[in-house]
Formats: C-alpha cells, structure tokens, sequence
C-alpha cells in the first residue's frame, strides 16, 4: 500500500479531522499538518496568535512564520485556508507574512479570516513584554506576542475583533474605551520601560509611542482602518463558512500551541492565554466536538520539550537545566558541549545531545527548548480531553540511546498540601498527573527503563520493520495511558511517515 492509500484507509470515511499536540508545543505539529494537508479541501486555525512558530520552505529557502495557516504553503490555490474566530490577529505581523508569499509569488487568495477574530493592538504587545521582564510581576517567559492581553481584553469586554478595523467609528469608540483600562495599566509601569518596549522594532520602532499620552491614538487608528482596507476582501464569517461545510468538504482543524500550555487545563500560571485543546481548537472555529470525526493527539517520542518557565518533572538535569536554557543560546551551549553525548551520565549534557539531535531551539529566537523523558502520566491527562488516537513524532531522535527511561508515575516530595477534601503527605506515590504547580513542580518521576533500539529507523516505512525493542516501548504507551498509536514519525520529511493500520 502507498502512504496515500494508507492515509485514506486511516481516514476512513471522516470528513473532518484535527490535530492537536498533547504536550508543550512545538511537537512537530506542522509536518503532520502538511501531510494531511494533502487530503484536505480546508484547512483552519482556531486558537492562539503570533505566538506560534512554525519555520516553512518555499523554494528552498527557509521562512519563520507565526501566524499564517501551515497548510498556507501547501497548494494555495486549491485549498482554503482559515483563521478562526478564537485566534488573536495581529494585522502587522500577518501582512509582513503575506508579504514573504507575495515576494515569493505565492497565492494566498483562498485565505479567509473571520470578522469575529481577537484583534492584537500595539497596548497588548506592550504590556505582555513589560509584564514579562525581570521587574515585572509575571515572569512565564511569554513570547511577547500580546496573547496574554488580548485575551484578557476579550473577556473583560474591551477587546476589538478584526471587524472593527472595517468601521471607522466603531474601531474609535472601543479604541477609545480600551485605552482607558490599557493606558492605566502602562502608566503604573515604570516610564523609562515603557518608552523601551515601544521603540522595539515589534512595534514598529517607537511609530505608536508619544511622550505624553504614551500611545499615539491617532497613528494607531490610522495605521488599523488601512489595515482594514488590505485585509478586507478576506474579513468574512468563517464560522458560517465552516459549519455550512461540515459533512461535504474535506476540513482539517489545526492545533495551536498544547495541551499542557492550555489555560484550561495546563499548570497555572506557567500557560498560554488560549483553550489549545480539542475543545478550544473547535469552539475557536466555531464548530463543536460532534463535528469532528477524528482528533490525533501528537506527542514527541521517547522525549518532551518545554519553552518558557513551568514545572517539567522528568527534565533532563532539572533545575540546573532549566536555569542553563534560561541563560543560555544555541551557540554558547556548543562551546561547552561540542559533542554532546545522548547515553551520558551528565543529565545536563544528555538533554543538550537530545536539544541538538532533534534541532530544539526556538523558532523565531532560537532560544534552547528544555528538554526530558516522555511523561505518561501527563500524556494521559491529555489523551483524556483529546482522545486515544496518538501521533508520535521525532521518534528517530533516540536512535542512538542505549537506555530509554518513561515516566510511569511520580513521588509527591513536599509539604503537606490540601487538594480538595484530601491531604498529600510527602512520599506519596501518584499515578496520574495533576498539573497544578504546588504539585507537579514537587514531583519526582518513577520511571521504568526500556533497552534502546541503537539502529536507524529514518528509512524504515512499514510499522512491522521498526525494531522490536522500539514496538515494545509503544505498546508499553498504548497499554499505560489506553490509548492508540496511529501514526510514527521517524524523520522531517513528508514520506517519512508510518502510518499504522
Ligand atoms: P504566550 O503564549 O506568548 O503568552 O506564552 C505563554 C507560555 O506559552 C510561555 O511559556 C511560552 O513559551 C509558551 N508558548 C507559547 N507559544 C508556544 C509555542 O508555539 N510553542 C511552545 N511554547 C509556547
């Protein structure tokens, strides 16, 4: 059978399909999105922003792109691509993106984005960097992109949608009533920072700073209404749009960010501002859960990632790496470990060997990804709200391990700690995950080894050809979290994909 075959056997008869990661992003998302691009007639985003990174190839040359559809690349002139109701639009970023396709003479005019989109305004991303430096109150390591904000702007009934940028009068009275919680907020800042952010190049080098109000209200409108006028022959409702096509197009639902970053359902307050789960994916395209017929979790095998702060039980050197990924860069990383070791017994450098095996630096900044054994408890918390039906990427990454360790469980070591109407006492095994930080971060893991396949599984195709070693650790996965394995990864390419039917 041909991949395609085998692709259309897994499908089935499902007319709409997602993909969500079941981790802390960056899961080799955007790979399995092209490769179901390929069977799609739609492809929709329906959470997150410009805080996603994903890194394209257009004739061979390579793009970092935040917040076009990935399947934008893929055929544009057939399929359709969305950006849904729940994603945060930042109108600047998207047409310097646009920009790189038209530069690259590619089209883009089956884009579609939906009127009702959280509008990004330079406030957002001012407040989401100041709030995110070493004075500020909130330090997660966001990705300075406004997502926190905007968010928190459309819950509080502030917010604009991209609608408004079509609206004159409309985009200046809500302009003007956000302003008045916005410019509160900037100005029991410190002056000096606030100047700071606003003259970085993300906002567009100081154009929306003014000395005495701090923000330019008439540059911002002026620059948003022409905005509107570019965007507007793609302003449409996307949600009608969708929901008409359910059951007679082919719709594929791409994921944003993961599981474990959900505001939802990820350990508080070390999250994105956005539901990356099934259910925030479909309500952020305006459909609902009965609408999909398959939902595939992807998780990274037999390791995980993590950007940013948060608890990460099984990190590879655990604090001392988080603290080295905090301080440090791709290229002063190398000059301590040249030649990291992936079976060292240094924790620290056997996270760096897996960082440069499977190429875990920041998209956009390049900043080093923590790293760490694969935690079952947490991929089962996921697979919960996500479903049973597994992706497992970059798989090849170990090859050359000779020991595979999976978390199984963890060891409370703390306080005594009061969830709900039960006490933890330190030393208490867990079984299941529980994402709030007072526990998590103080969980050891429990872990039970693997022997490694030390062989190159990048060529193989057929999922019988993987070595036996390596089939063990996936059953052991499907047995321990009651989930199914559809589909391994074993290198970037599109064909180096196994599907297992
Ligand atoms: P924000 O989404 O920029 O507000 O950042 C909140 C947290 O989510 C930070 O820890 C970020 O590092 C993390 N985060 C946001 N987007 C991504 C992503 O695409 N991949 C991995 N981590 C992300």
């Amino acid at each position: 059978m041909t991949l395609e075959e085998k692709t259309k056997k897994l499908l089935r008869d499902a007319k709409t399909v997602a993909v969500v990661c079941n981790q802390w992003g960056d899961t080799g998302k955007g790979k399995l999105v092209d490769f179901f691009a390929d069977w799609a007639d739609i492809i929709a985003r329906g959470t997150g922003g410009a805080n996603a990174g994903h890194t394209i190839m257009i004739k061979g040359k390579k793009y970092v792109v935040h917040l076009v559809p990935s399947g934008i690349t893929y055929d544009s002139q057939s399929k359709i691509n969305i950006l849904g109701e729940g994603v945060a639009f930042d109108p600047i970023t998207m047409q310097q993106e646009l920009e790189i396709l038209d530069q690259e003479r590619l089209s883009f005019d089956n884009l579609m984005i939906s009127r009702n989109a959280k509008l990004v305004l330079p406030q957002h991303i001012a407040l989401d960097r100041l709030e995110n430096t070493p004075d500020g109150q909130t330090k997660i390591g966001s990705t300075g992109r406004g997502i926190g904000p905007v968010y928190e702007d459309h819950v509080g009934r502030r917010g604009l949608i991209v609608n408004d940028m079509l609206n004159p009068r409309v985009f200046e009275e809500k302009l003007e009533f956000n302003l008045q919680h916005s410019l509160a907020l900037l100005r029991s800042k410190n002056p000096g920072a606030v100047k700071k952010v606003l003259e970085q190049e993300a906002l567009l080098n100081g154009r929306f700073y003014d000395t005495k109000d701090i923000l330019n209200k008439k540059e911002i409108t002026s620059l948003y209404l022409k905005l509107g006028q570019f965007f507007r022959k793609w302003i449409s409702d996307t949600e009608d749009f969708l929901a008409n096509s359910v059951g007679k197009k082919r719709i594929l639902l791409e994921g944003a960010q993961g599981f474990l970053l959900s505001y939802e359902h990820g350990s508080h307050p070390f999250v994105t501002s956005s539901d990356c789960s099934i259910q925030g994916l479909v309500k952020g395209v305006g459909l609902s859960e009965k609408d999909v017929e398959r939902v595939f979790g992807i998780a990274k095998a037999f390791y995980m990632t993590r950007v940013g702060e948060g608890p990460f039980p099984t990190e590879f050197g655990g604090a001392e790496s988080s603290e080295w990924c905090r301080t440090h860069t791709r290229q002063n990383e190398r000059e301590r470990f040249p030649n990291p070791n992936i079976n060292s017994k240094d924790e620290l450098e056997q996270g760096v060997a897996a960082r440069v095996i499977g190429e875990e630096y920041g998209a956009t900044t390049g900043r080093p990804r923590r790293t760490g054994w694969l935690d079952l408890p947490l991929l089962k918390l996921a697979a919960k709200t996500n479903g049973p039906e597994i992706i497992l990427t970059k798989v090849d990454v170990l090859d050359d391990c000779w020991k595979i360790k999976i978390c199984v469980g963890y060891q409370y070591i703390g306080p005594h700690y009061q969830q709900g109407n039960e006490t933890l006492l330190t030393g208490t095994v867990l079984k299941t995950a529980d994402t709030d930080p007072n526990v998590l971060s103080r969980c050891t893991p429990i872990y039970q080894e693997f022997p490694g396949w030390q062989s190159d599984i990048s060529g193989i195709r057929n999922y019988s050809k993987l070595p036996k070693d390596l089939q063990n650790i996936i059953r052991f996965i499907e047995l321990e979290t009651d989930t199914q394995v559809k589909i391994v990864s074993v290198g970037p390419e599109r064909d180096q994909t196994i599907i297992k039917v």
